[in-house]
């Protein structure tokens, strides 16, 4: 969703907000702006669309000055324009604000800022920030930070912010309130704030993770933070452990593909590090926790929720827990039936999912402890959870999650198997057996890349449809739902994910010649094949258009199937992770051949961080 960069330092900030807020592009924007302070004037420039019409504005308008924030904005409260982009201006137009979040009591503020003779240009509720910070100063607010700090003290909800005046040209304001907000500190006294880590990546080795109910003055050289009553305190700098390249495209088409292509990487550096085997264990709960563990409920949204129906699976197959799983905007304002003793397993990406972050909240106000699979240190769930099992699948850019995907799935794997074996449902035996064959995927994973030509024809082949089904049973369902959802949010071909034994209950009357129907139908073991051949047949005599995923050795798939997707045979259990490549790369190509942005989908925003 929205982003954020500032500067303060000795350098000229606008070509460094660029470079960041391209970097964040990939969160999804539809406007932007930059606000910029010189000679103890405020500068703003703002476009409706891409960065690179606020670059072509800022050549026509140039702005310089080494003290600056930059904005993309997802539009929320009031349509994507000029006058609703950030940054947001005081009524002198000397104070600017950029925001991400939402400020939830904005109308009663304004209503009673209008009433004091503030003027108001935009729809959006961040407008009222800069109104409410003059407001403070005018009231006698001793400095430009305690007039923040009252102006937040009135603000409900959340947010990041960055702010700059034309009266105190030397300083910029960062505060959070659960949206995130990074601190970056770089060479000769630069200091950046950011909403993301990947943004100032290039430009700094070292971060301040702004805790929620806290605001910082940074300056040339110097970082200070204090929390919501004025108390200071001592910021925490932590090392960035990613490497530049990390947030790179390494000569791939797009961010996705690279992505793709990192999945074996990914997850045999995720079987290696792993804190459960050989690690110790100690990730914040203990061994004990587990043995006595009767019920998990895990929460997640979107691709998220995918890997959470998976890890279902895994659990109640290797541990004999009670598991459930639900999306967690549902969740959040189900009933449900939990106690203290249930443990939440919320999977996100990005840690800043706000219906997964509200679903933890909820959970610890009901006493649950809480283990969280994630792929961003430092992210809001990380440090809300009890403890943590990192997907360490480095930055994301690709809209469409694909690696992050996977690691998820890989982690529940292992996490089942720990659990498994701590309370005694698994034996050494089957551990080893089941590590040994979870260490096979990566390699099968390379073979399903060595076959993207053939996966990228059968793509081609199908990409007109008007849509498409996807079918898969047990472990593959989850696949089969990932596989849609794939394929609609980049290729834009409408697509329905199923259990195939819903098929007869509804979709089938879809099914006619124009309608590929994707079945996955691996096997090494599975007791559900034969059903999904049923299912193939009532497709093929509807004349829809079979194409199978199957495994190296399925010779009598090609009866079934105008097209087969071959993919090397692993356990029933682990195939999901193999299988959904392939779809990924389906989806990619099928995208391809129907010209769309693939890293960025319309609408779509990377961190969805408001309801
Ligand atoms: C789809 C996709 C989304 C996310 C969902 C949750 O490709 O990326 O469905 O999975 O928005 O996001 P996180 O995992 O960051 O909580």
């Amino acid at each position: 969703m929205c982003g954020i960069v500032g500067y303060v330092g000795k350098k000229d900030a606008v070509p460094l907000l660029i470079e960041g807020l391209k970097r964040l592009e990939y969160r999804g924007y539809d406007s932007a702006g930059v606000a910029v302070v010189a000679d103890r004037k405020l500068g703003v420039v703002k476009t409706v669309g891409r960065l690179s019409n606020l670059e072509s504005q800022l050549l026509r308008q140039p702005l310089a000055g080494s003290v600056a924030v930059g904005h993309t904005r997802w539009a929320t409260h009031g349509a994507p324009s000029e006058v609703n982009a950030h940054p947001h201006c005081d009524c002198d137009g000397r104070i600017a604000v950029v925001h991400n979040g939402i400020i939830e009591n904005y109308h009663a503020l304004r209503a009673s800022l209008e009433a004091a003779g503030h003027t108001f240009y935009s729809q959006t509720d961040t407008e009222v920030l800069p109104h409410m910070i003059e407001a403070a100063l005018r009231d006698g607010a001793a400095c430009l930070g305690d007039a923040i700090r009252a102006a937040l003290t009135q603000a409900r909800g959340a947010y990041a912010l960055g702010i700059v005046s034309a009266d105190c040209p030397d300083v910029l304001y960062a505060a959070r309130q659960g949206s995130p907000l990074i601190i970056g500190i770089g060479e000769d006294g630069d200091r950046f704030i950011a909403s993301d880590v990947p943004a100032v990546l290039s430009r700094v080795r070292e971060v301040i993770y702004l805790n929620d109910g806290e605001y910082a003055e940074l300056r040339d050289g110097g970082v200070r933070i204090w929390n919501i009553k004025g108390d200071e305190i001592s910021p925490k700098v932590e090392r960035v452990t990613l490497s530049a390249e990390a947030a790179d495209q390494s000569g791939f088409e797009t961010y996705m593909l690279k992505e793709i292509h990192e999945q074996p990487r990914v997850l045999r550096r995720l079987l290696e590090r792993n804190p459960l085997f050989g690690g110790g264990a100690d990730f914040g709960l203990k061994p004990d926790y587990f043995r006595k563990l009767q019920r998990v409920m895990i929460v997640g949204c979107g691709t998220a929720s995918h890997a959470g129906m998976y890890g279902r699976l895994l659990l109640e197959q290797y541990t004999g827990l009670a598991v459930e799983i639900d999306l967690a905007s549902e969740f959040r304002y189900r009933d449900p039936r939990i106690d203290p003793g249930t443990l939440i397993i919320p999977v996100s990406q990005s840690g800043e999912t706000a219906d997964t972050l509200a679903s933890v909240r909820l959970a610890k106000q009901w006493g649950c402890r809480v283990l969280a699979i994630c792929n961003v240190p430092g992210s809001s769930l990380t440090r809300e959870s009890d403890a943590v099992l990192f997907t360490e699948a480095g930055p994301e850019i690709g809209v469409a999650s694909t690696k992050a995907y996977t690691a998820q799935q890989m982690a529940f794997a292992l996490l089942a198997i720990w659990i498994g074996s701590i309370r005694g449902t698994l034996g050494d035996a089957d551990v080893q057996s089941l590590l040994a064959e979870l260490a096979q995927v990566p390699d099968a994973i390379h073979y399903v890349l060595d076959r993207k030509d053939l996966i990228r024809v059968i793509a081609h082949k199908h990409c007109d449809a008007p849509s498409a089904l996807y079918l898969g049973r047990k472990f593959n369902y989850p696949t089969a739902l990932e596989g849609a959802l794939k394929n609609k949010e980049i290729s834009y071909q409408h697509a329905e994910g199923y259990a195939a034994g819903e098929m007869k209950h509804g979709p089938i009357a879809l099914i006619n010649e124009y309608v590929p129907v994707i079945c996955v139908c691996t096997k090494t073991r599975d007791e559900v094949y034969d059903k999904m051949i049923s299912n193939m047949r009532e497709v093929e005599a509807r004349q829809g258009r079979i194409i199978a995923l199957a495994s190296d050795g399925d010779t009598q798939i090609v009866r079934f199937a105008q097209d087969v997707i071959f993919v090397p045979a692993v356990r029933d259990d682990f195939s999901p992770i193999v299988n959904v490549v392939a779809l990924q790369l389906f989806a990619y190509y099928a995208a391809q051949a129907r010209g769309t942005d693939i890293d960025k989908p319309r609408n779509l925003a990377k961190s969805v961080t408001v309801e």
